[in-house]
């Protein structure tokens, strides 16, 4: 059982050498190569899930677990002397930070109608798309005109008791009545393109790799001002005071988000299902898209 994850991982990598070296161009050939293009739809899909699977670590296994041995976790836990990590919306957040230093020009924002922060208050078509997502919790994908970005939005849902009562009992929160179950946001992602390659399919989800590593060494990197430090290493805050090494953090990411990546990878190339692309008119998907400096999206400061 334990093999599967290693298993895939080299799947993955035959494939891609396997892949690279069938569509590479052949040197002398005049006439441009045409690679396999994927959706940027397919791609955000693909770093959704990612994200997924590291939010639901960083909740249940660092923010759940850490609890239970006397670590603490909040809004402040940048600032000097609080000895804390951050929430799971703030982990976002250092990944997206991440991403917006990175070459890669993938961004991500975690925004609702009814936010903490009024910097993470959707506008314009987010806003419109949001409650799309509020009564069908489909995802949307959209091309947003002003910032020329081709977004895509997931549900975020309250799929825990500690969601509901911290919104609802925060004093900066313009919603008091959040139930189970209730969409309460949505993970936005953007890319300046309809389509990309393969290779920049991988350089998207590495950048966001990065971001994840980047977000949790940033908490390892506070915990050294901590009275008592977590003993970092091997061990996860389940077995007690300790914190898991960036490195091991990151290799349970892999084993857990590699397979569907991979499956993600493999279809890429078939057709788009209809839902997915009403939003991006032809016209818009062939307009060549501006190539120069990351535009954030509108509503991403804070
Ligand atoms: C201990 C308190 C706490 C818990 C638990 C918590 N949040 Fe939050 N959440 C916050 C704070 C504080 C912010 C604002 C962070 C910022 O942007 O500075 C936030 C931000 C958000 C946002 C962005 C919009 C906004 O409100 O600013 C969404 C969406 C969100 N949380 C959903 C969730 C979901 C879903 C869960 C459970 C899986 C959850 N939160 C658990 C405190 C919490």
């Amino acid at each position: 059982m334990d093999s599967k994850p290693f298993f895939m991982t080299v799947l993955f990598f035959v494939s891609l050498i396997i892949y690279l070296g069938v569509s590479a161009p052949p040197p002398l050939l005049e006439e441009p190569h045409v690679g396999a293009v994927i959706p940027i739809q397919r791609v955000l899909s693909m770093a959704e899930a990612e994200n997924d699977v590291v939010r639901a670590l960083w909740t249940r296994e660092i923010v759940g677990a850490g609890k239970t041995v006397g670590l603490q976790f909040n809004e402040n836990w940048r600032e000097k002397g609080v000895e804390a990590g951050p929430l799971p919306a703030l982990f976002l957040r250092e990944t997206a930070k991440s991403l917006e230093k990175s070459p890669v020009r993938l961004s991500l924002y975690l925004g609702s109608d009814f936010p903490i922060k009024a910097a993470n208050s959707f506008k314009g078509k987010q806003r419109e798309k949001f409650q799309i997502i509020k009564e069908t919790r489909e995802p949307q994908f959209f091309y947003v005109e002003d910032t020329g970005l081709y977004t895509a939005s997931f549900a975020d849902i309250a799929v825990a008791h500690p969601c509901v009562q911290c919104h609802n009992e925060h004093e900066q929160s313009s919603k008091h009545d959040w139930k189970l179950n209730d969409v309460m946001g949505a993970t936005t992602w953007s890319y300046p393109s309809a389509s990309v390659t393969l290779d920049e399919a991988i350089e998207i989800l590495t950048a966001l790799r990065k971001g994840f590593n980047d977000a949790y060494s940033a908490y390892l990197t506070k915990t050294a001002s901590f009275a008592e430090r977590p003993e970092i290493g091997e061990r996860w805050p389940r077995k007690g005071h300790y914190l898991p090494s960036a490195e091991v953090f990151m290799e349970k990411v892999v084993e857990l988000a590699s397979a569907h990546t991979l499956d993600a990878i493999i279809s890429a190339a078939e057709p788009l299902p209809q839902t997915q692309i009403v939003s991006f008119s032809k016209q818009q998907l062939e307009k060549p898209m501006p190539r120069q400096g990351q535009t954030p999206l509108p509503d991403q400061k804070g």
